[in-house]
């Protein structure tokens, strides 16, 4: 397992970016669930952040690419609007306990 951070520096509804081995991906924080997904969008393959840590819409409810506007559900990573609609991205399994939130 990989340590990415202390429970308190993902609070509830942000979003962070990690680079663990050269991987980059993303986590939030929803409804008090840890959510891990690779920073990558299905649609060109890069990077879903318009700036660091920065990788939700403005109502904080769905994740949103930076570059052509896609949309995707937190919870599942499934694409629900923008050029690769019916796409997902790639989630990575973690969890948390009182140490940390670690990617598994
Ligand atoms: S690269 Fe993400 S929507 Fe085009």
């Amino acid at each position: 397992m990989i340590r990415l951070c202390a429970p308190d520096e993902l609070a509830e509804g942000q979003s962070r970016g990690f680079l663990v081995d050269g991987l980059q991906l993303l986590a939030v924080r929803r409804h008090g669930q840890v959510h891990a997904y690779r920073n990558r969008c299905p649609h060109r393959g890069t990077p879903l952040d318009w700036a660091p840590d920065q990788f939700l819409d403005p109502s904080g409810s769905l994740i949103q690419c930076a570059q052509h506007g896609a949309l995707f559900l937190i919870d599942s990573g499934e694409c629900v609007a923008g050029p690769c609609a019916g796409e997902s991205l790639t989630a990575l399994a973690c969890r948390e306990d009182g140490e940390g939130i670690w990617l598994l």
